[in-house]
């Protein structure tokens, strides 16, 4: 049984503990939603003067297209009002900013019409955070920039909460990924070849759940629950934001959505920054987690530029 909370007032650790069990929430705008949207599109539109970022793709090659958008991503990333801004959705949806860990936000665009669906046009395939060695305890919070619709939305696979999905995550290692996967993305505008965990076997996408909220509207979901990238065919190129945090009581108490396919080594956790000040999380509270070898190329946390 999945429930979709719109706009619950709850308090953010019986939220949690929600979306530990697979229930789906989704907000409307507010003040610091908004702000982080404006901030956001401000950031795409200066990066595509004159245009349209929307219909920017049927006015360039692709080639040229990656050229703006790479580039486009860490500038979002690493930008100190972007860290704040997310800091203020975290505090005006009740996160304790003392306990509420963030990892960076991610601007995403997903073009229409299979224009770029590679590198970092990337459509994801059906996943798991987990299979990437997210944290079971990890909330993944999502926003449109620009009104979407159901064609280029994102995807829940609902019934995969409680049925596994043979899986390559037993493949995928967190420090391998941070020391190859990630540093090619650029490189990758006609096909993906990084290795990716993925489903073995072709799985059925349906019952799938689509969510179409406002601008400034959020999606909060696990980082266990099933999802992709809808293939666009809307007509335009979808931008979103999404960014991840975890409650760093319940990362010390193993609380989170349960495991039931997941075989994934190493761990995402020391990307997390504690809200109020950026403190990293202590190494002893991430050791339970740290599950696997250390290849001796890994990286345990991706800078990018490095
Ligand atoms: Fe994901």
């Amino acid at each position: 049984m999945h429930t979709v909370y719109v706009d619950a007032h709850l308090d953010d650790e019986t939220r949690r503990r929600k979306v530990y069990q697979g229930q789906i929430f989704t907000f409307a705008p507010r003040p610091s939603t908004l702000a982080l949207i404006d901030h956001a599109r401000s950031m795409i539109e200066e990066a595509f003067p004159g245009m349209d970022p929307r219909y920017a793709q049927f006015e360039m090659p692709v080639q040229r297209y990656v050229e703006i958008v790479a580039p486009l991503k860490p500038r979002f990333i690493h930008n100190e009002t972007t860290k704040g801004l997310i800091r203020e959705v975290l505090a005006e949806f009740g996160c304790d900013l003392e306990r509420t860990y963030q990892d960076v936000p991610r601007l995403r665009m997903v073009t229409s019409d299979a224009y770029l669906t590679s590198g970092v046009g990337y459509a994801h395939h059906m996943h798991r955070d987990a299979w990437y060695a997210a944290p079971h305890a990890q909330l993944n919070w999502w926003l449109p920039v620009y009104d979407i619709e159901s064609e280029c939305s994102m995807a829940f696979h609902p019934r995969y909460w409680t049925d596994p999905v043979e899986n390559g995550s037993a493949e995928f290692n967190y420090y391998e990924w941070n020391a190859v996967g990630r540093k090619s993305a650029a490189t990758q505008v006609t096909g993906d070849t990084r290795k990716q965990p993925r489903p073995v076997h072709e799985i059925d996408p349906d019952p799938q759940v689509r969510f179409v909220v406002p601008v400034g509207g959020v999606v909060l979901f696990s980082g266990v629950q099933l999802h992709s990238t809808v293939p666009n065919t809307s007509g335009f190129t979808r931008y979103s934001i999404d960014f991840r945090t975890v409650n760093i009581d319940d990362v010390i108490a193993g609380i989170g959505a349960p495991n039931i396919d997941n075989a994934s080594t190493g761990t995402s956790l020391r990307d997390f920054k504690r809200a109020s000040d950026m403190a990293e999380i202590p190494e002893a509270v991430v050791a339970p987690y740290d599950i696997g070898p250390k290849p001796p190329e890994g990286v345990l946390v991706y800078t990018p530029g490095s």
